[in-house]
Order: structure tokens, then C-alpha cells, then sequence
């Protein structure tokens, strides 16, 4: 991927770009010179509390605030700006009114897990089929008390400001992990199931008219259709789960006009 390669298109990247900070830093750099618009969500791996490249350790809020503060010194939208429009022609997409492009930061809950287990159970259930995520040592909620904590707190903040999109727009969700656990296919490690999304946001892309629904958690490239709705995830993976050879290209997934 070279300068200028796609000067009229968008971008978006859904999470778990690098866990080093600078890294991050490098790929939006890149992106952005490569793309008209880049719009960024965090996933977990960029949020895990490991060094970056001066020793500096920051954690949970303040991470994400500072990776907020790298996109946008690269022009990157992230889920703390503006909601922007599709510059395209939503009639074309047979869409009435605006489209509008919600990056979202809304974590994990443990819900996907087996009901009625607390958090402790529901590692030990995982841990016995060797699939406890690495989150639990390396992703801190801080200041909250729990990610489950943190993960309320980012829904509720994230429909305060759904809730006051234009009711003529249609939109589209970007949310590094799946909206909803019928989403999640991971038949290799199905007990990682609790460290994938919340219940809460089950009925989202009907109650915010979303026509496309973008994830990046699951390393299972795959289109899904719900009420209408098209659920996209878009994860290359680890290196290993794609050919850099072949190039970036074949991996992209379009999103719209789609
Ligand atoms: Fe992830």
C-alpha cells in the first residue's frame, strides 16, 4: 500500500491494529496517506497495558485517550468525534436519508458467557478448555472497577449520542467486537465467547437503523445478514492468518456502496 493508492476511498480500521503505541502511531500515519478519510475503533489489543517504546505503561481511560489523541493528529476519526456522513449517494444503496458512520467504543461484559456464572466462573469454564483471553492480565479497566464497569459506561455514553442522530438516517455501526453473540463463530475456541461483545447491544442496528454493522475481533473474515441489517467483520488476523504477499488488496472488504 503506497501514498495516494485509494486518493477517493475510506478507510476503516476496526481494532487490534498493534498493542506498542508508536506502532499504532505508524499505521495511522500510513493509512492516512494512503486513503481520503481513515476512521479508527480500538480493539483490545491496542488497549492492553504493555510498554511503549520509552518504557511508559499507560492503562485502561488514559490509554485509550492517548491512542484517541494519536489518530487525530493523523486525521483519523475515532469513536470520540463527530459521527461523518457517507459522501456517497445513499439512494444508490436504495437508503432514504443520510448515512451516518458511527465508530463506537463500547468493550466486553462477560454476557456472552453462560448465564448465572460470575466473572470468576466464567474464566474458570473458559480456563478448562485452555481459552482464558490474554485481556485478563494485560487489558486494566482503570479507573473503573471491572471492564464489565467500563463496558456500561461506553454503551451508555455511545446511545446518548446515537440516540440524537437525525430519525431520517440510516447508519453504519463500527464496533471492534460483534454486536451480538449469534455473530460470534469461533468453533476452534468456542469458550473465548465471554471476551466477544455484550447482550446489551443486541437489538442496536434495528434500534439505530444500521445498514451495514463493521466488527474486527474475530479473526473469521465473513459477511452476516440480520433483520436487513449486513454484519461485516473484516479482521485479517495474525500475521499468519493472511499472505502479505498477495498484498493488501484481496483482503479489503467493502463496505459501501457493497
Ligand atoms: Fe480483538
Amino acid at each position: 500500500m503506497n501514498m495516494g493508492d485509494y486518493p477517493d476511498d475510506w478507510l476503516i480500521l476496526a481494532g487490534d491494529i498493534a498493542e506498542r503505541p508508536q506502532l499504532l502511531d505508524a499505521a495511522f500515519e500510513r493509512a492516512a496517506a494512503c486513503f481520503k478519510q481513515v476512521i479508527w475503533v480500538p480493539g483490545n489489543h491496542e488497549l492492553w497495558s504493555v510498554p511503549d517504546d520509552n518504557g511508559v505503561r499507560l492503562a485502561g481511560e488514559a490509554r485509550y485517550q492517548h491512542l484517541v489523541s494519536l489518530a487525530r493528529n493523523h486525521g483519523v476519526l475515532t469513536p470520540e468525534d463527530p459521527y461523518p456522513c457517507w459522501p456517497g449517494d445513499p439512494a444508490a444503496i436504495n437508503v432514504s436519508g443520510p448515512l451516518v458512520i458511527a465508530p463506537l467504543f463500547l468493550l466486553y461484559d462477560y454476557s456472552f458467557g453462560p448465564q448465572g456464572l460470575s466473572r470468576e466462573e466464567i474464566i474458570a469454564w473458559a480456563r478448562e478448555e485452555k481459552s482464558v483471553a490474554a485481556d485478563e492480565m494485560l487489558l486494566s479497566p482503570e479507573p473503573y472497577a471491572s471492564l464489565a464497569q467500563w463496558c456500561e459506561q461506553r454503551c451508555r455514553l455511545s446511545e446518548n449520542r446515537l440516540r440524537k442522530i437525525d430519525p431520517k438516517a440510516s447508519t453504519v455501526l463500527i464496533n471492534h467486537f460483534p454486536l451480538r453473540q449469534d455473530l460470534v463463530h469461533i468453533p476452534r475456541v468456542p469458550r473465548f465467547i465471554p471476551w466477544c461483545g455484550t447482550q446489551v447491544t443486541k437489538d442496536w442496528h434495528v434500534k439505530y437503523k444500521a445498514s451495514v454493522v463493521v466488527s474486527g475481533h474475530l479473526h473469521v473474515r465473513r459477511t452476516d445478514w440480520r433483520d436487513g441489517t449486513r454484519f461485516e467483520e473484516v479482521s485479517l488476523g495474525y500475521p499468519a492468518q493472511w499472505t502479505p504477499s498477495h498484498g493488501i488488496a484481496p483482503y479489503f472488504r467493502e463496505i459501501l456502496p457493497g
